[in-house]
């Protein structure tokens, strides 16, 4: 079964430990190469790509992983100008100057992720869930259409996991973005996505929206393999 993401929505994938998630992300923005099938992004394989389109498609496709991986000798408004380097190639910024402009945006940017106050602290004195929404903040320097999240909330507490949860669903909402996230916990998923993708043994076993979404449907994702 084939998986869409659209602009504007917040797909959820749920599967057991080896189900492939992090294969799927992983091939989208092709840091695996597909076996077989194929994927297509904003209307172009990426596979067909020349390199310098390859280039610009990618920066269209932001990642965020389970742990921020902030610079930690850098402020939080550094890190997440440092997602706006793909777009600048000048020498300058090879260096690690960062243009007045983007450290605007990422103020900008911080504010949107609710965390503007931090601008100025060291990425490691920030709190897990304040480094994670640095991090989304850093992706979105990117000017993605596509987010993808591979367990963004693993390391969270609940509170913190919400608010993620609520921010990635208002950035798929409010700007647009098509964002695919992989969860551990069905219960963040039926509360916030708006379609959820089960997957097991690397197949998409079922893709609904959350009220569409049986426990038998989710126990099927996580049964040990008796058939
Ligand atoms: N490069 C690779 N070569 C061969 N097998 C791989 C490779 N990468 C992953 N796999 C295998 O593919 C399966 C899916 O791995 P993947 O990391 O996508 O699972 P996952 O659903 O993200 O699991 P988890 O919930 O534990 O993160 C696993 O059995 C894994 O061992
Ligand atoms: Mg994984």
């Amino acid at each position: 079964m084939a998986l869409t993401v659209a602009a504007g929505e917040l797909v959820v994938v749920l599967g057991a430990n080896g189900s492939g998630k992090s294969t799927l992300l992983r091939c989208i923005v092709r840091l695996t190469e597909p076996t077989s099938g194929s994927i297509r992004i904003l209307g172009s394989d990426f596979a067909r790509l020349p390199a310098r389109q390859l280039r610009e498609a990618r920066r269209r496709v932001a990642m965020i992983f389970q742990t921020a991986n902030l610079v930690r000798r850098r402020s939080a408004l550094e890190n997440v100008a440092t997602g706006a380097l793909g777009r600048h190639r000048d020498l300058a910024t090879a260096l690690g100057r960062l243009p007045r402009a983007e450290l605007l945006r990422a103020g900008a940017l911080l504010e949107r992720v609710g965390l503007l106050h931090l601008a100025q602290r060291r990425a490691d004195t920030l709190s897990g869930g304040e480094a994670q929404r640095v991090a989304i903040a850093r992706g979105l320097a990117q000017q993605p259409r596509l987010l993808l999240a591979d367990e963004p909330v693993a390391s969270l507490d609940p509170e913190a996991a919400q608010d993620v949860l609520v921010l990635l669903s208002r950035l798929a909402v409010d700007d647009g973005l098509g964002v695919l996230c992989v969860l551990h916990q069905p219960e963040l998923a039926l509360w916030h996505a708006h379609r959820i993708a089960g997957l097991r043994h690397g197949s998409v076993l079922f893709d609904a929206p959350p009220a569409e979404v049986t426990s038998s449907m989710l126990s099927m994702l996580y049964r040990g393999d008796t058939d």
